[in-house]
C-alpha cells in the first residue's frame, strides 16, 4: 500500500464514523491539552484504533483524535503529535496534517514548547510563529511528488497564513494576553542544543527552537492548507549563561501557560471565518 492509498483509508474510516464538513484542525503539542475540554466532543479516537496512524510513544503526549465543536466551529484536535526524534518517519510525522486537508479542513493550528533564544522573551511567554528556519535533515515532500496533494516544488514565502495570525494578535491584544513574534528554528533533536548550537542558531535570526511543527507547515504548504502556530517559551537558551535542560520545570511551565493559550485558541476559533 502506498501513502496515498494508506492516507485515503484513514480518511475513509473516519468519515465512515461521521467526520465530515471539517472547519479547522487542531495539532495539541505541549501546553494545549486543556483545550481538548472546551471541545464538546461528539467522537473521540485512540490513535491505535485509526488505520495507519501510528501510536504516539512519548509518555506526556496522549494519542487521541477528538472531532466536535469548538467555539461555533467543527474541529479535529490531534491531542499527542508524531515527533522525528521518537523515531517516525517524515510521512508519518506529517500524516495528521494531510488528513485533516482531506478531511476538509480549511486552517490548520498548531502549538508546541520551543526554548527562548531571543533575551526578551522569557519562559512562560507566548510566541506566534512568523517564519521557520528548517534544520531538520529531512523533508516530509522528499521522494515522488503525491501529485493529488500539491506541487513539487512549494513555495515557502509565506508558510504561515498572515490573516490567521493578524487575527490572533487581535484576539490577543483583547484578551490583554502577551503575544510574540518570532521565528522558530526546528531542530530533529532529541537532545538539546550546546551553548555554541545556541549561539548559532540566534546568529542565523532564530527567536525559538524547539523539535516539531516544521514538517507539519511544510506538508501544510504543500496542500494549500492555511496554518498557525504558537510556541509556549518553555526555557531560556542564553549560551552565556546556560542552565542545564529541565524537563519536568518545562512541562510545569508549558501547564503553568496552557489556561492563557487554551483561552486564546479558544477566542481564535469563535473568530475563525472557515
Ligand atoms: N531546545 C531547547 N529548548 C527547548 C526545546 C528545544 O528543542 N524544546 C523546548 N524547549
Amino acid at each position: 500500500m502506498d501513502i496515498q492509498e494508506e492516507l485515503q483509508a484513514s480518511v475513509e474510516y473516519l468519515q465512515a464514523r461521521g467526520v465530515g464538513d471539517v472547519d479547522v484542525a487542531i495539532v495539541l503539542g505541549t501546553g494545549l491539552g486543556g483545550l481538548v475540554k472546551e471541545i464538546e466532543a461528539e467522537h473521540e479516537w485512540n490513535y491505535s484504533q485509526i488505520p495507519h496512524i501510528p501510536v504516539a510513544t512519548v509518555e506526556f503526549h496522549f494519542g487521541k483524535l477528538i472531532y466536535g465543536v469548538l467555539a461555533g466551529k467543527r474541529v479535529i484536535a490531534w491531542q499527542g503529535r508524531f515527533h522525528y526524534y521518537e523515531g517516525y518517519t517524515m510521512e508519518q510525522v506529517v500524516k495528521p496534517v494531510r488528513i485533516s486537508k482531506m478531511l476538509g479542513a480549511k486552517a490548520l493550528l498548531i502549538s508546541n514548547a520551543a526554548g527562548s533564544l531571543n533575551p526578551n522573551m522569557a519562559k512562560g511567554s507566548l510566541m506566534c510563529l512568523e517564519d521557520h528556519i528548517n534544520l531538520f535533515p529531512d523533508s516530509p515532500l522528499r521522494g515522488p511528488n503525491l501529485d493529488a496533494l500539491g506541487t513539487r516544488f512549494p513555495d515557502m514565502c509565506q508558510p504561515y497564513s498572515s490573516g490567521l495570525s493578524a487575527s490572533l494578535f487581535d484576539v490577543a491584544r483583547e484578551l490583554d494576553i502577551p503575544l510574540y513574534t518570532g521565528v522558530y528554528a526546528g531542530v530533529p533533536g532529541p537532545q538539546l542544543e550546546t551553548r555554541a548550537e545556541y549561539r548559532y542558531l540566534r546568529t542565523i535570526g532564530a527567536d525559538a527552537v524547539g523539535m516539531s511543527t516544521v514538517p507539519e507547515v511544510i506538508a501544510a504548504v504543500h496542500m494549500g492548507l492555511p496554518c498557525a502556530a504558537v510556541s509556549v517559551i518553555t526555557d531560556e537558551c542564553n549560551p552565556e549563561n546556560l542552565a542545564p535542560f529541565d524537563l519536568d520545570e518545562v512541562v510545569e511551565v508549558a501547564k503553568a501557560a496552557e489556561p492563557k493559550l487554551t483561552r486564546l485558541f479558544k477566542e481564535w476559533m469563535g473568530r475563525l471565518v472557515a
